[in-house]
């Protein structure tokens, strides 16, 4: 008996993994209702930062944060119902959220959470 995993299947194993990898949403858990802050801290910050900014705690560009929640002169010019719909439907490397959260948890999250960042 072999212990060692066939070549063929390590290199399969290999890629399947890295295909997970390359899907950032993949563990993002549902939301369960109750705290929009504590959500936007597990499932919205890896991407966007903690403060919305785009930003890592050190102060550093996100690679896929796509939108400076903070600037409220660009913020200003989008409607909640543009946010609502990236939030749901997903942007090129946003992911939809539809499958995780309800239309009307998404529309809490917009003006409770993403529209204050600029407030602020
Ligand atoms: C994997 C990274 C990632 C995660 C996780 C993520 N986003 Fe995004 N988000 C992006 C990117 C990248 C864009 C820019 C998309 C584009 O316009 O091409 C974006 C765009 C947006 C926009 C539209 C901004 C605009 O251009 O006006 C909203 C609103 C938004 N995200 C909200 C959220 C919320 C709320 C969550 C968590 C529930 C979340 N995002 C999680 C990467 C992410």
């Amino acid at each position: 008996m072999r212990h060692l995993p066939h070549p063929l299947l390590a290199a399969l194993l290999l890629a399947g993994s890295l295909l997970a990898g390359a899907d950032p949403a993949k563990d993002i858990p549902k939301f369960q209702g109750g705290d929009l802050q504590k959500y936007w801290m597990d499932a919205c910050a890896r991407c966007h930062g903690v403060n919305g900014n785009g930003r890592d705690n050190s102060g550093r560009p996100l690679p896929d944060a796509g939108f400076d929640f903070t600037d409220s002169r660009k913020a200003n010019k989008k409607k909640d119902s543009d946010w609502i719909k990236v939030t749901l439907e997903g942007k090129d490397k946003m992911p939809a959220f539809k499958d995780k959260m309800s239309e009307a948890d998404v529309a809490k999250m917009t003006t409770e959470i993403v529209r204050k960042f600029a407030a602020k």
